[in-house]
């Protein structure tokens, strides 16, 4: 289970078959307007084929379905809710009311979302059945555009070809890439991206939905056509580098390897938990990430007044930054530039973290060292110098205490 479950509403108030409640539907599609509008103004006007959408249980609880409520609205289909408000049927949009292509979408379901939420799954992948069966111009209907090519490179039905309900094996969680990257324990992005590609390629099919099947390849050919991924933030409280399940769910990166056309996906985070929703690039969304709180004197120095964890609290966070270079190449070079300065760089700074907590400290400094190693921040000798001499004058130190302490219990 995730190590921070965002707190929200009452999981038993809520009727998981309640959702997307018609409110949800109507912020659902101002966001998904917001995201298209941007996509498109910055693509030569033209519409994204397919994009990438990570689902969580937790916003779609607080939300009450609007995630879910956004990849209808991509395809063009709507749910139709029974008279007690259950949501078990959609339909399509007709494509002259919907005004736009319908745009193919690849949906990664965490594993709280699988277990809240498998008759939402159904519904999801009813609709997106419907659309490729639908006879339709495939330039107005790129699932079927997709789904009818698939169907013939794999040899399938297009029924099948149209799979793009994705989670985790039952009983799993996560794509673990976050472990990894905690634990420094990987040589190449390609090993996180097969992580992800292994824990994340169960199936979905309403017409068995009790059982995930592992579908590597088809989760493999539909990513390929990703030219956007997009996330919701699960609350306000809950930012891009608190915890690592973010990064983690991220499949940026990923959908740049299997392209291979090099080209990468634009990557978007909506944050719908204020009034007016906003829809950010990642890149802009980890930027102001990192000045509210990375960067921010406030937040650093109400970390260091709770003393030794909150030292770790730096260190996780640096390692967060880190995991969205890692997965999605999100973070700008002036951000690890500047933490150096601030954490490394101020020698005063720099005595504090490595007295308060030394082992944070060393953590701290072994991962500017591996950021740079990784190729994720460039930096002047000197920089690199100092923290090669700082790493081992905390070595020196960790190990002087371990040896006193030796000393005093024998
Ligand atoms: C979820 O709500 O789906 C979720 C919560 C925490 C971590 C990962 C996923
Ligand atoms: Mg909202």
């Amino acid at each position: 289970m995730p190590e921070v479950l965002p707190t929200g509403k009452n999981i038993h108030a809520l009727d998981p078959q309640a959702i997307p409640t018609a409110a949800a539907v109507q912020s659902a599609k101002v966001v998904v307007d917001r995201l298209l509008a941007r996509q498109t103004a910055e693509n030569n006007n033209q519409w994204p084929e397919t994009i990438a959408m990570v689902l969580w249980g937790t916003d779609n609880i607080k939300t009450y379905g609007e995630s879910l409520a956004q990849v209808l609205w991509l395809v063009g289909a709507r749910p139709l809710p029974d008279s007690l408000g259950r949501v078990n049927k959609v339909e399509l949009i007709p494509l002259e009311e919907l005004g736009r292509p319908r745009i193919d979408v690849v949906v990664n379901c965490s594993g709280v979302f699988r277990d809240l939420f498998i008759n939402q799954m159904a519904l999801i992948d009813r609709a997106i059945k419907m659309a490729a069966e639908a006879d339709e111009p495939l330039e107005l209907n790129f699932i079927r555009k997709h789904a009818l090519q698939q169907a013939s490179e794999l040899g399938i039905d297009l029924r099948q070809a149209a799979t793009r309900v994705f989670t985790n094996a039952s009983g799993s969680y996560a794509a673990n890439v976050n472990l990894a990257v905690e634990n420094s324990s990987w040589e190449q992005e390609s090993e996180l991206q097969d992580m992800y590609l292994s824990r994340k390629s169960f199936a979905f099919s309403a017409d068995s939905p009790g059982t995930m099947q592992q579908a590597r390849e088809l989760f493999e050919t539909a990513l390929k056509t990703v030219d956007v991924t997009f996330q919701n933030l699960d609350s306000s409280e809950i930012s891009l580098t608190d915890v690592s399940h973010y990064f983690d769910s991220d499949p940026t990166k990923l959908v740049a390897a299997l392209r291979g056309d090099g080209k990468q996906p634009k990557a978007y985070i909506a944050d719908t938990t204020t009034a007016n929703a906003q829809v950010r690039t990642l890149s802009e969304t980890v930027r102001l990430d990192s000045r509210t709180k990375l960067l921010n004197p406030k937040w650093y120095e109400g970390m260091l007044a709770h003393g030794y964890e909150g030292v770790r609290e730096i260190s996780k966070r640096l390692v967060n930054t880190m995991g969205w270079s890692a997965t999605a190449g999100a973070v700008d070079n002036w951000v690890y530039e500047e933490a150096n300065a601030t954490f490394i760089l101020d020698e005063q700074m720099r005595q504090r973290l490595l007295n308060t907590n030394p082992h944070s400290f060393r953590k701290m400094v072994s991962t500017f060292l591996e950021l740079h190693g990784r190729g994720y921040w460039e930096t002047s000798e000197a920089n690199l110098e100092l923290l090669r001499q700082l790493y081992q004058e905390v070595e020196d130190k960790i190990e002087g205490v371990e040896l006193e302490h030796h000393h005093h219990h024998h």
